[in-house]
């Protein structure tokens, strides 16, 4: 590795408040992937851009040095545009598990490697995991090997995939350096254009279970991860969508497998079938099988009226070691030891409902990790009975809990009591979807 660039001479640069050229940002990345700089300097250098900012050109070497860092995967013996699809994180939040098998099965190859739960929000992995037997650990050949045979893999980030980002993120959670669209909008991307895609659909969530609590936020952070698309030469698409409110009913692992199951039967709530057919038809339509996103959408409903995408589903379970027979009898599956029922103490309407309490609360009844080793119980999470704008009678339930640790059940009705505002006047109802950003700009959105 070259030593042409002496590292506490770029940290005072950036602590300066100048900006780096692209090469020396890319000696930073590459020689801390090979443990040529130690961690304290490049926390130092991380706090630096953090305070002081990163232009265009330094995001964009922060993102190129991170997706070299290993391997780019090489799709390109599989015929057809491959697409897949990010969101960058919510509560109750499945739509992967629906437009994964939807896409495959309307003919675009969908590549997806997918992370696990962070902080209050849920990870695909992790609801992948808790069908028996489903791995989602695997070498490339095996990666490259499903996907010519299914058009569609899922898996998890192997260690050949941005091996920077995964020493960057670790050092980033711990240093108070998180949140910043350069960072974030590079993790992401580096992931991603790893994978072997041609273009990426970003479903980018605004709001209490967000990590982007305002829209301003989250259009940056589109913006950014749009702009890093086009750079690479991916058509990329963004949605800016609501996370004021879980997304469908369940939160949990296994519950939120067992939503997606009914919404591949076509018997989903309102809000997943909505935004997931949004997402799958415009990655149909970036998949070139489609002249519109429009046209996308029918397609969609079309692979789940005529049971292509259940039994892709079935197909992709079987192929990566899961036991299909929980996927055709969801009821067949183990069920939580303690139940409980949050019960309305007055009558009115369900004003709000605060994502990330309600995110903790689930996390706390064992379906989330608060440190690494924390196992998941799959059954564990919460199921909602009501969502905002709906009636409620003093003593309905408003939501069950499902749980195996009895003794969290009493704190976490109290953050759920906390998380739920009732009042008596109707609230306007939310926009599910905003804006639309993509490489002429962003603007508003109806669905
Ligand atoms: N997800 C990622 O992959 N990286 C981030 O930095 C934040 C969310």
């Amino acid at each position: 590795m070259s030593t042409k660039y002496n590292i506490v001479s770029l940290i005072r640069k950036k602590r300066d408040g100048q900006s780096l050229t692209s090469d020396e940002m890319k000696y930073i990345v590459q020689a801390y992937t090979l443990n040529d700089i130690e961690d304290y300097q490049v926390s130092a250098f991380l706090m630096a851009g953090f305070l002081n900012g990163m232009n265009t050109e330094e995001s964009a070497a922060l993102t190129e040095s991170m997706l070299n860092s290993g391997i780019v995967v090489d799709l390109s013996s599989i015929p057809g545009k491959k697409v897949d699809k990010h969101s960058t994180g919510g509560v109750g939040d499945k739509l992967s598990l629906i437009l994964a098998p939807v896409v495959s099965a309307a003919g675009v190859p969908v590549p997806m490697i997918s992370g696990r739960g962070l902080g209050h929000t849920g990870g695909t992995l992790d609801k992948l995991e808790s069908i028996p037997g489903f791995y989602t650990d695997m070498n490339l050949e095996r990666y490259v090997e499903i996907i010519s045979k299914y058009n569609l893999v899922l898996a998890g980030q192997t260690k050949e995939i941005a091996p920077a980002d995964k020493k960057l993120y670790a050092l980033r959670d711990v240093t108070a350096t998180v949140e910043f669209i350069p960072y974030i909008a590079g993790s992401i991307m580096s992931k991603k254009l790893a994978e072997g895609i041609d273009a990426l659909v970003l479903d980018v969530k605004y709001g209490s279970g967000a990590f982007m609590k305002t829209i301003d936020d989250a259009i940056e952070l589109a913006e950014a991860l749009v702009r890093i698309g086009g750079q690479f030469g991916k058509r990329t698409i963004a949605y800016l969508t609501n996370m004021n409110q879980p997304l469908g009913f369940n939160i949990g692992n296994w519950l939120e497998v067992e939503e997606c199951i009914h919404a591949l039967h076509g018997d989903g709530p309102d809000d997943i079938l909505k935004l997931s057919n949004l997402l799958s038809g415009t990655m149909i339509y970036l998949g070139d099988k489609a002249g519109s996103v429009q046209e996308g959408i029918k397609m969609s409903e079309e692979v789940i009226s005529n049971g292509k995408a259940f039994q892709k589903w079935i197909d992709i379970v079987e192929e990566q070691g899961g036991d299909s027979s929980v996927i055709k009898n969801p009821e067949s599956y183990p069920k939580a030891t303690y139940e409980f029922e949050l019960q309305s103490k007055n009558e009115g309407f369900i004003r709000s409902m605060n994502s990330y309490d309600i995110g903790m609360g689930s996390l706390e009844l064992g379906a989330g990790r608060k440190t690494i080793e924390d196992v998941i119980d799959p059954v564990a999470g919460i199921s909602l009975k009501k969502k905002v704008g709906d009636k409620i009678s003093k003593g309905e339930t408003i939501l069950t809990g499902f749980t195996n640790k009895p003794a969290t059940i009493e704190a976490v009705t109290e953050l759920l009591y906390g998380a739920v505002e009732i009042s008596s006047e109707q609230p306007k109802p939310e926009r599910l979807v905003t804006h639309i950003c993509d490489s002429e700009g962003t603007r508003a959105f109806e669905l």
